[in-house]
């Protein structure tokens, strides 16, 4: 029986600042009375320092200190002693301790664990598997789960690997957590702490290896003297059984290697490859394998030689083959595209791309396909390629940094969107045939298989760049391990292993972390029409104007009547036509093709009526007013824990969710505005461009400031915003509140620019009742924009001020840089009103 511990949380843990992720080992409430039932001693099969067996016996040592204050002793043999964690692998074990007979088969990275009394055993199928098992333990204890247990646990799939898109100048493309923690200055950097310690942290997960260079690959990564470096990465990794891979790129044999050629059939060529990678198993003998990204936004590949896709993924699969690596071969393959063509489709690319190539690829290769067909949307159907190659592996790819979803400025918890394309039934010949497992290779009896995450943590301390983030990654962890687990239980498991064990904590992220993608969902794209955010750009901020008229293929076709992409097969692209006839069926028929998908797959009237008896455009504002609504909860249910989280987490996480509720409305207002205008209906409920609490800044009596009509226009109030006159003069802006006396939130809309820190006063009657900087550029680490926009749009409020009707509001604005402190409106809020 699993008994957990549900004690009310004793007095608070110091300021914490993220960096132990979820393995803090933070002191259990009422342990004490468990310190007799644990193990006094931890025996450890391996004295290698560099062994992930004994690494798990130092991280036993350190959770048992931190959980119990108990310290036990560490040795490597005695496996017998009574009182003891004994922790190796099977074949150790077996050697040094007798039979392990009565164990079950455990396959590559699998675990045995058993607790009885104060006797455990952790015995791993390989050394990593050992480390998975302690991690495993250490967990439950963390969350004062003392069952007794017995039990096998095995990865459902063996590629979990993590995708970081750093760069060698130390940049990372689509990284909101600062800097890279492995390149500065075109080369590894020296100080590799922060790279263990997230091998500790991927290890603790069960992922098992790290692609630490950005698919957009830099050719030089493979002079001799990065690969020294990447060596000294890979021995840092090693101790806790995480292999490094690398990204390639496909011209190397030209930009570094002085051939005049990169075709892939050609002799030089292929020597030069061999050679590279016995030079990396030479210093790396644990070497995972490459990723590539060919043919792709830019990229080089075998395509310009006319050699198959398949040819150019098996001139890495050749030479990796004798030392067992793999290359994973990406399918995010596309060309641009002419809009202008009804039945050109970027959907359809992966499918045309890779269908006939089936069975061409070495056995080694793997290819990685994004959850859907485009790119990482807020919701997208699952790619149809899962579908196609069913004799070859494949992965899939999913993209825990938030690059179309908030960048980590937005909670969104991600595992219940990766789990509508993991647990997604594609019905190929007929028969169950979920994708989540045609990656673990078990639908097409695949051996390789499995998951790939971009990540792209930095050196900020949280890692990811916000806290509540992390269950991002965490969970990806344990849905590679197995995709079948349930995202709301994952979840709690990090709340705990985070945040403790008060209930009230546990219920309240929870709830926060589960309504956040529905919520994203709804206050930026709905209805299956994409993010809505600004492609050409930041991806960030909205911006559904920037989803058409160009060659990126992400559109919507919006016009002043319709909307949606019509992918049938008889009158559209096609795309639907690429799924098996089950499920193609299902998206040819408007009549069966869920609410969530409609424009993914039609192309409709904006009154056309959904499932749920709304037309089109009033699901469109009423979706944006409830997601933005929801947003505002976050920040309240959050306060509702102050004093239960340390002050540092707590006012870290208090930032972004007031931030978020900002944005959010940011988000509303700017999809409705752009939508309404479009088509001209108004809203039933009469909130689209009707906000009664609203004084414009530019109908306030301005000095030093001038009016600026923005760009996209949805993204102000009115389509209009005030900036200084110049960039050193101090503008003000007054008004007279002409609103009933009574207290209220005083909310108000600016722009922060990339490239300046102004700064705004505001005053009532005289009296200054607060005032800020323009320097989010600093604190959130979204992409920043340089412009007045949706990106630079944001909020701050001034939460129950005393307002007497006729009182004189002032707000100063002070320029800096080439920002010239932007207004946009202030709200003047009573309790209950959100705008
Ligand atoms: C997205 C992303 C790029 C990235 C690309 C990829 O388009 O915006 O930064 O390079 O995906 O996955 O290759």
């Amino acid at each position: 029986m699993r008994r957990l511990l549900l004690l009310a949380s004793a007095a608070l843990v110091a300021a914490e600042n993220g960096l132990d992720g979820w393995l803090r080992y933070a002191p259990l409430p009422g342990a004490s009375r468990y310190l007799h039932d644990l193990p006094s001693s931890i025996v450890s099969l391996n004295a290698s320092e560099t062994s992930p067996v004994y690494v798990a016996g130092s991280e036993l040592q350190k959770g048992l200190q931190g959980i119990f204050g108990k310290q036990v002793s560490i040795s490597h043999q005695n496996c017998n002693a009574s009182s003891s964690i004994v922790v190796g692998t099977v074949d150790e074990y077996s050697k040094l301790c007798g039979s392990s007979a009565a164990l079950p088969e455990l396959e590559q990275d699998g675990f045995w664990l058993s607790t009885k009394g104060n006797s455990v055993q952790i015995l791993g199928r390989n050394e990593r598997g050992a480390l998975y098992g302690a991690f495993e333990y250490l967990s439950m204890l963390a969350q004062g789960n003392f069952s007794q247990v017995a039990y096998a646990n095995n990865p459902r799939a063996p590629i979990r690997w993590v995708n970081q898109w750093d760069n060698l100048d130390g940049s990372i493309e689509r990284g909101y957590g600062g800097a890279s923690i492995f390149f500065e200055n075109g080369g590894v950097v020296s100080n590799l702490t922060r790279a263990a310690q997230y091998a500790r942290l991927l290890a603790s997960i069960g992922l098992n290896a790290v692609v630490v260079n950005n698919v957009n690959a830099n050719a030089s990564i493979l002079t001799p003297q990065n690969i020294e470096g990447l060596g000294r990465i890979a021995d840092v990794f090693r101790p806790y059984g995480v292999q490094l891979a690398l990204s390639l790129n496909f011209a190397s044999p030209t930009i570094i290697g002085g051939l005049s050629t990169y075709d892939p059939l050609d002799p030089s060529v292929i020597a030069w490859w061999t050679n590279v990678t016995d030079q990396l198993y030479q210093r790396i003998p644990d070497f995972a394998g490459y990723l590539v990204k060919a043919d792709s936004e830019g990229q080089p590949g075998p395509l310009t030689y006319n050699r198959t896709l398949a040819q150019g993924a098996n001139l890495f699969a050749k030479p990796l083959q004798p030392y067992g690596g793999i290359v994973m071969f990406r399918a995010f393959v596309y060309n641009q595209l002419n809009e202008s063509d009804w039945k050109a489709d970027r959907a359809k690319a992966a499918v045309e791309f890779f269908q006939g190539l089936d069975g061409q690829f070495d056995d080694n290769v793997v290819v990685q396909i994004k959850y859907g067909p485009i790119d990482f949307q807020v919701r997208e159907p699952t790619s149809p390629l899962f579908a196609h190659l069913r004799n070859t592996s494949t992965a899939i790819e999913l993209e825990i940094t938030q690059e179309y979803l908030g960048q980590q400025c937005h909670l969104v918890y991600l595992p219940p969107l990766w789990k509508t394309v993991l647990d997604f039934d594609l019905r190929v010949d007929q028969k169950p045939s979920l994708v989540r497992d045609i990656i673990t290779g078990q639908r097409f009896n695949r051996t390789l298989g499995g998951s790939a995450g971009v990540v792209n943590v930095g050196t900020n301390t949280t890692w990811l760049g916000s806290h509540l983030a992390m269950s991002n990654l965490y969970a990806y962890g344990r849905l590679a391990w197995d995709p079948a687990n349930d995202p709301q239980s994952v979840l709690q498991d990090w709340i705990r292993l985070t945040f403790g064990l008060d209930r009230s904590v546990i219920d309240t992220i929870t709830q926060m972390s589960m309504e956040s993608w529905p919520a994203y969902e709804n206050y930026s794209g709905n209805l299956g029409i994409q993010t809505l955010t600004d492609i050409l750009y930041t991806h960030f901020g909205p911006n559904p104007a920037s989803q058409d008229n160009n060659g990126w293929g992400q559109w919507t076709r919006a016009d002043h009547t319709s909307i949606g992409m019509d992918r049938t097969v008889w009158n559209g692209t096609g795309y639907t036509g690429q799924y098996p006839p089950e499920v193609a069926a299902m998206y040819e028929n408007i009549d069966t093709t869920p609410d969530n998908l409609v424009l993914w797959f039609h192309h409709v009237n904006y009154t056309h009526r959904l499932h749920s008896g709304k037309t089109v455009i009033q699901h469109f504002y009423d979706a944006h007013y409830s997601g933005a609504e929801t947003a505002q909860t976050f920040l309240t249910m959050w306060e509702s824990l102050k004093g239960k989280i340390d002050d540092e987490r707590y006012n870290d996480v208090h930032f972004r969710l007031t931030y978020q509720a900002g944005h959010s409305i940011v988000w509303r207002d700017a999809i409705n505005n752009f939508y309404f205008n479009l088509s001209g209906i108004p809203d039933e409920a009469k909130r689209v461009g009707n906000h009664p609490w609203r004084v414009e800044a530019e109908s306030m009596t301005l000095s030093g400031y001038k009016t600026y009509a923005v760009n996209p226009f949805e993204t102000a109030s009115n389509t209009t915003a005030i900036v200084t006159t110049t960039n050193s003069t101090v503008g003000t802006a007054t008004t007279k509140l002409e609103y009933p006396s009574g207290t209220y939130d005083l909310a108000v809309n600016y722009y922060d620019m990339y490239g300046g820190k102004s700064h705004w006063q505001v005053y009532l009657n005289n009296r200054k009742i607060g005032e800020w900087v323009g320097n989010s550029e600093d604190t959130l680490g979204h992409t920043p924009s340089i412009y007045l926009d949706g990106h630079s749009a944001t909020r701050i409020t001034f939460r129950g001020v005393k307002i007497e009707k006729g009182d004189e509001l002032k707000i100063v604005g002070t320029p800096d840089g080439v920002e010239p402190a932007p207004l946009d409106y202030v709200s003047v809020l009573p309790e209950g009103v959100v705008d």
